[in-house]
């Protein structure tokens, strides 16, 4: 009998980590495979709250982040990081999500050894390799060396194509985000206590329309924030309104976000929430305001109008869809937009739609499959 491949699974944040433990469940519970997982714990607090929920103990753990960290440091200690591991481990395939600093390291370290890396959630472009910022580069870099490219979707397929990526190592997957939230949601319809811990405020807003929001990219730091945290100032002054805010750990949008909203009523600034309460608040939500990737494929997926507080995006699908809409950050836009949302009905109910171009629930079997084959 042959060895059976040796699939190294590596990831950092909190977006990857829910992005792949439905994979890591898949190739655990597959014989054709030994699964291994190292974290790069780029982030700490946020990424051990999704490990905790999922059941996945790694196999390493890098402990990276400090505080504050900057993009060359961070990607300096996670090549050499991971570098190590990879020469420990030896494994036939490297898998990494999406577009982050340890996506890109961890491919990076692969690619100097000569192990295949398999791209989950490969060819988003938005074209502009300042939106999003860092992660537009990341993820081309990673795009130019991958031997197995996952795209979520035909358009994100088309975009490698177009990049001249071997059409036989390109394959539509679907997005695992919804093998994710529909894993979440069976859990938390099993013990829904898991989600529970909103109680306080789902209460104290009774009869408020929630607007869930989040907010931390890093090409946003600075006006763009600020002009954020004004247009809340302004849409909290509704008393038919609350704002559930669970604020990233990053200091950076922390001191913008306290200083600018700590205080107001209808204004909730509470600690990142572990992944059943955030399906919970989706799910109470009447309308989100994010800048987050996942939470524009999650939203759709549950029939909730996003608006995206960001220039460009790398998901057309969902405003193709019309269950998201680019807003920018210019306060006055994100203040008519959503006030448009919750004063004109026919306009709520044309967002208001569920569907799925991201994905069915299947995407990481869809993966195991391919790494089977490959
Ligand atoms: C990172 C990713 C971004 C992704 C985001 C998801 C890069 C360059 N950025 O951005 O693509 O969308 O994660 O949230 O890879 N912190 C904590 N605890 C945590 C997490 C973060 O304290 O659990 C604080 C630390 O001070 C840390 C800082 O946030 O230094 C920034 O973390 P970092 O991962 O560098 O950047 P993010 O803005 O979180
Ligand atoms: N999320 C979460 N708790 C929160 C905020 C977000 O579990 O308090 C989840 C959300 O459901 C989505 C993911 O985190 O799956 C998005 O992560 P983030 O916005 O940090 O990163 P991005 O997707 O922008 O890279």
């Amino acid at each position: 009998m042959t060895a059976r491949p040796k699939i190294l699974t590596v990831f950092g944040t909190r977006p990857e980590a829910i992005k792949l433990f439905p994979l890591v469940h898949a190739l655990q519970a597959d014989e054709r495979f030994e699964s291994r997982v190292c974290v790069s714990a780029q982030h700490r607090g946020m990424l051990d709250q999704v490990l905790d929920i999922a059941g996945v103990s790694p196999d390493h753990d890098l402990d990276l982040m400090t505080p504050g960290q900057t993009l060359d440091e961070l990607t300096a200690r996670a090549l050499t990081g991971i570098g190590k591991v990879l020469d420990e481990e030896q494994p036939d395939w490297v898998v990494v999500q999406g577009d982050t600093t340890t996506v890109m390291a961890g491919a990076i370290a692969a690619y100097y050894r000569k192990i295949p890396v398999c791209h989950v959630e490969a060819g988003l472009r938005s074209g502009n390799i300042h939106h999003p910022w860092p992660e537009e580069v990341n993820r081309r870099v990673v795009g130019t060396f991958a031997a197995l490219h996952c795209a979520p979707t035909e358009t994100s397929a088309a975009a490698l194509l177009k990049e001249n990526v071997d059409p036989a190592s390109v394959h539509v997957t679907g997005n695992t985000v919804i093998d994710a939230l529909k894993w979440v949601t069976a859990r938390i319809e099993e013990e829904p206590s898991l989600a529970s811990g909103l109680a306080d405020l789902e209460t104290r807003f009774a009869g408020k329309r929630i607007i869930g929001m989040t907010s931390h990219r890093r090409e946003n730091f600075g006006d763009g924030m600020e002009n954020i945290a004004n247009a809340v100032k302004e849409i909290a002054q509704r008393d038919d309104i609350a704002v559930i805010f669970p604020v990233h750990l990053n200091p950076n949008v922390r001191a913008v976000m306290n200083e600018q909203l700590a205080g107001l009523d209808n204004v909730a600034l509470i600690e990142p929430l572990d992944y059943p309460h955030f399906a919970r608040l989706l799910d109470i939500s009447h309308l989100m305001l994010t800048d987050s990737g996942g939470v524009q494929e999650e939203a759709p997926a549950l029939g909730k109008p996003v608006l995206v507080m960001r220039e460009t995006t790398e998901r057309p699908e969902g405003v193709e869809a019309g269950t998201a809409k680019l807003v920018g950050t210019d306060a006055d836009t994100i203040v008519r937009e959503t006030l448009r949302l919750l004063d004109n009905d026919d306009a709520y109910a044309a967002m208001a739609r569920a569907h799925n171009p991201f994905g069915d629930g299947h995407s990481s079997q869809r993966i195991c499959d391919l790494l089977a084959k490959a």
